[in-house]
């Protein structure tokens, strides 16, 4: 279901790029013989819609890995539709070798996406995406620049069996180590699961923020449907490239821009889609930071209100059952979307040049097991809550889907880590005054404190509890966590501690209590009490007194704002267009 744009389109299109290729005087002629030193003859490039192709492989990271071969299938797209392919590096967002993470560079990227568009003679673009903060980074710098722009990912790995079981990226990691550090699991095995778990290249095969977010994009309107969950070796992949590719072509001439796609309508259709497939917490950030910048206007009350309204349809790991590569089979993301038809906004329009509605009417098929029917959803509601409260007044996240029902409402004392490195030094100590009532708090593990808010706040279970068989007690921070992760787990606390959020003030035995139902997370400590200790606080330093550390860290907006730089962000409509270098 693809449409060619008219001739009376294509007239209408200046192309950008003709302002370098088409002058007559020397800067035109170089700018020309930079096309001819590729090989090419003038008949080849004149008067065509030049499309760049945003490449992120990379070996530093392996779930991207896969982009070099989509990427010459995205060329074959671009030429067989009219358009002249130039692909570029970015830098590579890998979450399994970047320390402390990723996210510290993703507005990295955003930027980096963004300038490249600016300053080089490009009328569209292909994304291609994969690793978790990829995806967002490239709808942000893509909704920036608004130029005509589709996303392509590179597919999730496939599950490799140990033991019998088929493994879930992160998830099943997180299950064996727990049992590898009660003593369970033995040295030899653990070697085993090692090669048995490094299964190939692709993004991770549960619903960690890679998959989240690929499946986002294509709510959004922003990849083609049904092609967020192709698995990575798969030859469909190459064919979506290609098609994405003769797509982006049209694109240009039919001048249909992120803006008109990413829309609140379209928004809406994502937190319909989040909220039923139980994605990762960490999309409430990233889809803020997409929406701030078109000024679509998207709020942390929204995503409980959907979370509210939304039933949860996808059986997938870690808050369910089955592995990516079983979702796609299953019917992907367009049959997820018709099970959720009259929730949505059906007049979206997406890359393909058609509404929402269009799409949907052509779903072949759903497979009821993986993907639940309305009328027998997995949860009626709830995926996510957003919790307020002195300890949050500007909000914190839960996923309901992976924590303990009987943990949801409860009142424990605080085991307070300062600082990362002192919860991994002190977590295991015998003599840590931990029990199953305990609330185990991390601070300054923010994204201002760390900087760049690392997946730290699902906080191992001390061996102490795991010994006595307990599997959950209730965690709080001011981090993140791998969407792969599971437990009672409150994250992104706002304002963090190291900007002087109430976080910073809890002692070890403070009361704390929890929730979810009411949506509260609340210190019972008095206002006195509170008053006097922050008379008593003293930021913590900073760590880095330069470089891009320094620039994150004084720019860095808080998680309810998305965390994207105070910079970036469009401070009025006038600033919504895209200037030329
Ligand atoms: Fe890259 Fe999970 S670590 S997708
Ligand atoms: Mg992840």
């Amino acid at each position: 279901m693809e449409t060619s744009a008219s001739n009376e389109q294509r007239n209408k299109v200046n192309l950008r790029s003709q302002e370098w290729f088409e002058g007559r005087d020397e800067l035109g002629l170089q700018s020309r013989s930079v096309l001819r030193s590729l090989g090419w003859t003038r008949e080849f490039f004149t008067g065509k819609p030049v499309i760049g192709i945003a490449n992120s492989w990379s070996e530093l990271n392996t779930c991207n890995l896969g982009l070099k071969a989509v990427a010459e299938a995205v060329k074959r797209g671009v030429i067989a539709a009219g358009g002249v392919p130039l692909e570029f590096n970015t830098i590579s967002l890998g979450e399994e070798l970047m320390k402390p993470s990723a996210m510290l560079y993703r507005n990295l990227l955003a930027m980096e996406l963004e300038e490249t568009l600016r300053a080089y003679p490009i009328d569209g673009v292909v994304l291609l995406t994969g690793c978790d903060k990829t995806t967002p980074a490239q709808l942000m710098g893509a909704a920036s620049a608004n130029l005509p722009a589709i996303q392509v990912c590179a597919g999730t790995r496939s599950a490799s069996r140990w033991k019998g079981h088929e493994l879930g990226s992160g998830t099943d990691l997180w299950h064996y180590l727990d049992a590898y550090r009660m003593g369970e699991v033995s040295e030899q095995d653990w070697q085993a699961f090692e090669k048995n778990y490094s299964c190939g290249i692709g993004t991770c095969n549960t619903m960690g923020t890679a998959s989240t977010m690929t499946v986002l994009s294509e709510a959004l309107g922003m990849m083609l449907p049904h092609t967020a969950t192709i698995p990575a070796m798969d030859a469909r992949r190459l064919a979506a490239a290609e098609a994405s590719g003769r797509r982006s072509v049209e694109l240009v001439w039919q001048d249909l821009r992120p803006s008109q796609i990413m829309t609140r309508a379209a928004f809406e259709n994502a937190l319909r889609v989040y909220m039923s497939i139980g994605g990762s917490t960490n999309a409430v950030i990233h889809l803020i930071a997409i929406a701030q910048r078109l000024r679509v206007p998207l709020t942390l009350d929204d995503f409980d209100a959907y979370a509210r309204r939304t039933p949860m349809l996808l059986n997938l790991q870690p808050s369910g059952k089955f592995l990516m590569p079983d979702f796609d089979e299953a019917g992907g993301v367009p049959a997820l979307m018709q099970e959720l038809r009259d929730l949505l906004n059906l007049e979206c329009l997406t890359v393909t040049g058609h509404f929402l509605q269009e799409t949907l009417d052509e779903v072949p098929y759903r497979d009821s097991s993986v993907i639940s029917s309305r009328d027998h959803p997995l949860a009626p509601s709830g995926a996510i809550a957003i919790l307020h409260g002195n300890l949050a007044p500007r909000g914190a996240v839960i996923r309901t889907t992976t924590a303990s029902t009987q943990l949801e409402t409860h009142r424990g004392p605080a085991i307070v880590f300062d600082t990362y490195q002192d919860m991994l030094t002190r977590i295991d100590d015998p003599n840590l005054p931990v029990t199953a009532e305990s609330v185990l708090v991390l601070r300054n593990a923010g994204a201002v404190g760390v900087p760049g808010l690392p997946e730290w706040g699902s906080i191992p279970i001390p061996k102490k509890l795991l010994r006595q068989g307990v599997q959950d007690i209730v965690r709080i921070s001011d981090s993140r966590m791998s969407g792969t992760s599971y437990g009672t787990v409150v994250l992104h606390i706002t304002p963090e501690a190291a900007i002087g959020g109430l976080l910073a003030l809890v002692q070890n035995g403070d009361l704390i209590e929890l929730d979810v139902e009411n949506r509260t997370l609340s210190l019972l400590v008095s206002p006195e009490e509170l008053d006097r200790r922050q008379r008593d606080w003293t930021p913590p330093q900073r760590i880095h007194s330069r470089g891009y550390p320094r620039l994150y860290a004084e720019h860095v907006l808080q998680p309810d704002e998305g965390c994207d730089f105070d910079f970036l962000i469009p401070q009025s409509d006038a600033d919504l267009t895209f200037h030329p270098p």
